[in-house]
């Protein structure tokens, strides 16, 4: 009957049902789909390692997840190269600015703190918004956006004005592609304010550019889980001199951002206070394990140079000119200005290279016309080829003249 033969197949499909799981499982994300290149500064190209380590539901107190959490503070710290008795790394809920503005709430007070920022582009801009929105006393030192912080300029300044409590600074500035001496910048913060707070935007810098933090003195430095250490966005993490953090115990102005709170209670009870980022912090642990089998920051930042030399000498055989004085370039992202050709148009540039797959980044400049090509993520020469490949057939399509004029 209709009855019994509809029984018979759901019969079969219900022992089918283990093996239809397990192919499920199989047919990972990244069998199914064919991502585009991302030649971006994050959310960046992630390995399918580390995206397949996501597919699980671990709970926050299982102790899995609590020796994974454990075994990424102590990797943070070795890629810091300082010692747990001294920092510790404290995991921060949310993208990098979270981390970057739990720093600055909770270790100010307003009416006591002097904050000078060192600005260089839009993301030493944001810690001046936030001092302004924390009604903190602060000044910004403002240095060209398509340069890196001259340390003349700074340490004339320092020379006459120190009256600072905390100076914070950003590593590589994103917006352009520059990198800042920060050990330098350091050494001479605490040369005219020994006793200040020494912050470190280093979000898109950590893991891959090396940093002294005994050499520049670095109190605290924020990165965040989607730039060099190659793993998915969720949340950002801070390497903190654990003697100035607890001194700002009490300090905090947001029941969130207190990141005296987030680390003592991660030191009670293994525990973050809110609902934790579970598969975010499973991804990069495995991101960590990756990091370490390419042999460290140092041959991950040899990639990254490697694939930065290609695009950079593959446009500037095109005609492009580039913004940053190219030892003043951190490697990670690069400007270039954009064609003075009036067939070019970025839209119509980006959507082309997009249509072959290939995500350039629009700039960020307050002046200049540039677009950015990010060299960090999981890319590699070939990829770095076929990007200038397809730039150079792009430009051809779009009419616009070879070599390009600026
Ligand atoms: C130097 C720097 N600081 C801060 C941020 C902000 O990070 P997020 O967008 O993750 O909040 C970025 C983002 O790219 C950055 O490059």
């Amino acid at each position: 009957s209709r009855v019994q033969d509809k029984m018979n197949l759901y019969k079969y499909l219900n022992r089918l049902r283990p093996v239809i799981l397990i192919n499920i499982s199989k047919n990972t994300y990244t069998n199914k789909y064919t991502d585009k290149k991302l030649f971006t500064p994050g959310p960046l190209l992630t390995t399918p390692r580390v995206k397949n380590a996501m597919l699980r539901d671990l709970g926050s107190r299982d102790d899995e997840f609590i020796q994974i959490i454990k075994y990424v503070q102590n990797k943070l710290l070795e890629i810091a190269g300082v010692s747990s008795l001294d920092f510790t790394a404290v995991l921060m809920q949310g993208s990098g600015t979270f981390g970057v503005e739990s720093v600055l709430q909770t270790t100010t007070k307003q009416n006591e703190s002097k904050i000078l920022v060192l600005e260089n582009g839009a993301y030493g801009q944001r810690i001046q918004k936030m001092c302004k929105l924390l009604s903190l006393d602060h000044k910004v030192l403002s240095f060209p956006e398509e340069r890196s912080i001259d340390l003349n300029v700074l340490n004339s300044f320092l020379q006459d004005e120190n009256n600072f409590t905390h100076v914070a600074v950003i590593h590589g500035e994103t917006t352009s592609g520059a990198l800042n001496k920060v050990e330098q910048i350091g050494q001479m913060v605490k040369k005219y304010i020994p006793d200040s707070i020494f912050i470190v935007d280093s979000m898109s810098a950590f893991g891959a550019v090396p940093v002294d933090f005994k050499k520049g003195s670095i109190d605290f430095l924020v990165s965040s889980s989607n730039k060099c250490i190659q793993s998915v966005p969720g949340f950002s993490f801070v390497i903190c001199s654990i003697k100035k953090l607890l001194s700002c115990k009490n300090n905090s102005k947001s029941l969130s951002l207190d990141l005296v709170d987030q680390y003592e209670n991660m030191v009670k009870t293994n525990q973050f206070r809110f609902t934790p980022p579970t598969h975010a912090i499973l991804a990069f642990k495995e991101a960590l394990v990756e990091l370490e089998e390419e042999g460290g920051p140092v041959k991950r930042y040899e990639r990254y140079s490697n694939n930065h030399e290609i695009v950079r000498n593959g446009l500037l055989s095109i005609g492009f000119k580039e913004l940053v004085p190219y030892d003043e370039q951190s490697k990670i992202i690069n400007s270039y200005f954009y064609p003075n050709d009036s067939n070019f148009s970025f839209e119509k540039f980006y959507k082309m290279l997009s249509d072959r797959g290939m995500v350039i980044y629009p700039g960020k400049m307050s002046k200049a016309s540039c677009f950015r090509i990010g060299n960090i993520g999981d890319l590699y020469s070939k990829d770095m080829e076929k990007l200038v490949g397809d730039i150079k057939q792009v430009l051809q399509e779009m009419n616009v003249k070879i070599p390009i004029q600026n």
